[in-house]
């Protein structure tokens, strides 16, 4: 099986018991983070247009609810795991679920108002590809909103502490939530070889995205982007 298939195959297995993990594995605050992000975008969204939102890897679909809670937007949702999308159409009937890939996604060119990947881009094996493709299918001007634990580069006290967290605490307790030990120690191996806050940035600007607005949260453990399609 190729990496990325394992990726996905790895959320099939555990969708049943991801919600539950996330919010005890977080302490809730992955929760705040999203829902200061939806919060910030509608600063950069203009209202009187009936707007197309995709949110992609949207796994069970959290992030959908609360775009769909701003506005009267029509909100797509978009995820190569079945397992998880399953579980995103049993609680919102509201929005509209895909299979796809983030770098092949099933839109048309410059047809989308924001593009939105919360936690999920880690994830995304072919990470120049879907940057290419979210440009394809955003519309001139529009936004690309990503969410995500980058890596951090500096090893203070606090690093030390996330990294204990991430490496010995969290599979373990993970572990006996999802039954799948291996899919928590994915999580913090996924971000040691992700992007740093400052790598990213200079991704987004080789891909043609104008950095509008960056913040990271308790610490530096996760950060926000929001680019703007230049
Ligand atoms: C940690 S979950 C995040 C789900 C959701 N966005 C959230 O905020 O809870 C990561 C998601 O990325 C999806 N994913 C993995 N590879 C992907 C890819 N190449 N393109 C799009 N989504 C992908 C997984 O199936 C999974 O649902």
């Amino acid at each position: 099986m190729q990496k990325q298939e394992k990726i996905v195959q790895m959320f099939n297995e555990i969708a049943p018991s991801y919600d539950k993990a996330n919010k005890i594995l977080s302490f809730g605050i992955d929760s705040q983070w999203r829902k200061f992000s939806v919060d910030k975008i509608k600063e950069y969204l203009n209202f009187n247009n009936e707007l197309k939102v995709v949110d992609v890897a949207c796994g069970t679909g959290d992030m959908c609810y609360l775009l769909k809670e701003i506005s009267n937007a029509k909100v797509i949702g978009v995820d190569p795991s079945v397992g998880m999308l399953d579980i995103a159409k049993k609680r919102f009937n509201d929005v509209e679920f895909k299979v796809g890939y983030a770098n092949k996604l099933p839109f048309e060119d410059c047809s989308i108002d924001l593009i939105t990947i919360s936690y999920g881009f880690r994830n995304v094996v072919e990470k120049d590809e879907a940057l290419k493709e979210f440009y394809r299918v955003l519309k001139p001007n529009a936004n690309l909103l990503i969410l995500e634990f980058f890596r951090r580069e500096n090893n203070g006290f606090i690093a030390k502490c996330r990294d204990f967290y991430l490496k010995k605490i969290l599979p373990i307790i993970g572990g006996i939530l999802s039954k799948n030990k291996a899919a928590y120690e994915y999580l913090p191996n996924s971000i040691d070889e992700f992007y740093s806050n400052d790598e990213f940035k200079h991704k987004l600007n080789e891909k043609s995205f104008k950095l509008e607005f960056f913040k990271s949260f308790s610490y530096g453990v996760c950060s926000l982007f929001i680019a703007r399609k230049v």
